[in-house]
């Protein structure tokens, strides 16, 4: 059985919602100077905000005018909980002003009270792929050591300013996503710099890393101090990347390519920097990387309270002729798992894997879990009622319930909530579309930009409206339409 109290709720991040990029004293994000793509193309980063590109954040889904509406509809289906995220740039624009803008803290007061209004929890993440572009331009984001200092002080603002109606917050959303450093976009998203301008990216990736480690735990003790009621957890990328096979070879690879995408996981839960992963900065050459000994113990004494994580696909790895030293590079080392389904923008479809996760992160940490993402991205049609039949995003999210009820009630994982991508239709993170769909909620707008915005209510929101009612113990019926 799950906890009386479990989180049931739904998440989303403010840069895919919120539009309004330039309203209330707002500054530009990275997420602001991503352009649209498709699940062919990638999105481009350009250089500020340039006339004639098509930016699908700027606009969003327009939550900053809708949101009162969007509440009443999680509170509807019952919603516990709402993980969303504070847009650095609506505190400070810019990232480095001494004071910060009061309508953005407004913006979130207004937010949080109406969540509050309806008994609904606010889960936060204080960073989540939408860095201020300031911050990149001027500082090359946590590349440089000063981004710990500006993290702390808009962490700080935060905790001070909303301490009493937010209690569970999340620093750095997929951390660990950067671990795929072949390219700018998880940089960009994760750390606020370019990757490629670095001369050996590699090592510029893992002292970003760094830095922003450093800043969580800063900000995890922090919080503590400002208010004990604060629990703080981490937010990792989970994707258990299973061996290809029983090849002790493939095992060695997979070890060492779980090692490579959850020492942030170590160092967030742990407070202290794993051996291998040194060990391997030393095999590489990198040299001596910029950590002092205030900032060991900070790692030390900034631990996190939960491990929140996102879970929406398996990887697998396989062994190659040669790669004796077993280096793991994400974009050339994954297999394709001949057992599981994909969804139309090829993520593996593996409810198992979601166990799996619980588990492997459970005895590693002795931490409540949060599962604060899974979901599924999906065309959706709406019929000429009106309707939305989303019966593949229902059978997604019933597999992977019963997933994590297993692990809960079979294998003794103490987990605190679950959160869904997405509570309501939002921008896609990877591809910048509308029409990669994740919501309970269908929000009328297309790829195109085309449509009234206006909100409706998919199949999906029925069903999960009644898993909530039942404390996730009926998975097969739908509460009645209205
Ligand atoms: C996670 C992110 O990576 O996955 C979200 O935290 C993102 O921001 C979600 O939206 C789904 O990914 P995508 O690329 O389909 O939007």
């Amino acid at each position: 059985m799950l906890r009386e109290d479990f989180l049931w709720g739904g998440a989303v991040a403010a840069h895919q919602i919120e539009g309004g990029w330039q309203e209330g004293g707002k500054g530009i994000s990275i997420a602001d100077v991503m352009t649209a793509g498709d699940v062919n193309t990638a999105r481009r980063i350009t250089d500020g905000v340039m006339p004639g590109e098509n930016y699908p954040n700027h606009e969003a889904t327009d939550f900053y005018h809708h949101y009162k509406e969007d509440i009443a509809l999680l509170a509807e289906m019952g919603f516990k909980c709402f993980r969303t995220s504070i847009a650095w740039t609506r505190i400070y624009p810019n990232g480095d002003e001494e004071e910060p803008n009061a309508e953005g803290l407004k913006f979130y007061d207004d937010l949080f009270d109406e969540c509050k209004k309806y008994g609904i929890e606010p889960v936060v993440t204080l960073s989540h792929f939408e860095m201020p572009y300031n911050f990149y331009k001027k500082y090359n984001g946590f590349a440089n050591r000063k981004s710990i200092e500006l993290f702390e002080r808009y962490a700080r603002t935060c905790f001070e300013h909303f301490k009493g109606k937010v209690k569970i917050w999340m620093t750095f959303n997929e951390i660990n996503n950067q671990t795929d450093w072949h390219s700018d976009h998880h940089s960009m998203q994760d750390s606020g710099f370019k990757v490629s301008e670095s001369e050996n990216m590699e090592k510029a990736m893992y002292q970003a890393a760094l830095y922003e480690l450093v800043a969580s735990a800063r900000a995890v003790k922090m919080a503590h101090e400002i208010d004990p009621e604060n629990k703080v957890g981490c937010m990792l990328a989970f994707c258990p990347i299973y061996p290809y096979s029983c090849n002790p070879r493939d095992i060695m690879e997979a070890t060492s390519a779980m090692q490579k995408r959850y020492w942030f996981g170590d160092v967030h839960a742990r407070g202290f920097i794993p051996e291998y992963i040194q060990a391997y900065w030393k095999r590489m050459g990198f040299g001596e990387m910029d950590i002092t000994e205030q900032d060991l113990i900070d790692l030390s004494q900034g631990t996190v309270d939960y491990i929140g994580f996102s879970y929406y696909m398996s990887f697998v790895t396989k062994w190659k002729e040669g790669n004796d030293g077993y280096i793991y590079k994400e974009w050339e080392d994954l297999v394709s798992n001949p057992f599981v389904e994909k969804t139309a923008w090829g993520w593996a479809v593996d409810p198992e894997g979601l166990r799996y996760a619980l588990n492997w992160l459970y005895d590693r940490y002795h931490l409540p879990m949060f599962i604060v993402e899974n979901g599924m991205g999906a065309y959706d049609k709406v019929e000429e009622d009106g309707s939305i039949k989303d019966t593949y995003r229902v059978d997604y999210l019933k597999k992977h319930i019963k997933a994590m009820k297993a692990a809960v009630d079979e294998d003794g994982v103490d987990l605190m909530g679950y959160t869904p991508w997405a509570a309501i239709d939002i921008v896609s993170a990877s591809t910048g579309e509308m029409d990669k769909r994740y919501g309970f909620v269908h929000v009328n707008k297309n790829n195109a930009g085309e449509g009234d915005m206006s909100r409706s209510k998919k199949d999906s929101f029925y069903w999960y409206k009644n898993v909530i009612a039942t404390n996730g113990e009926d998975l097969e019926s739908y509460a009645p339409k209205d």
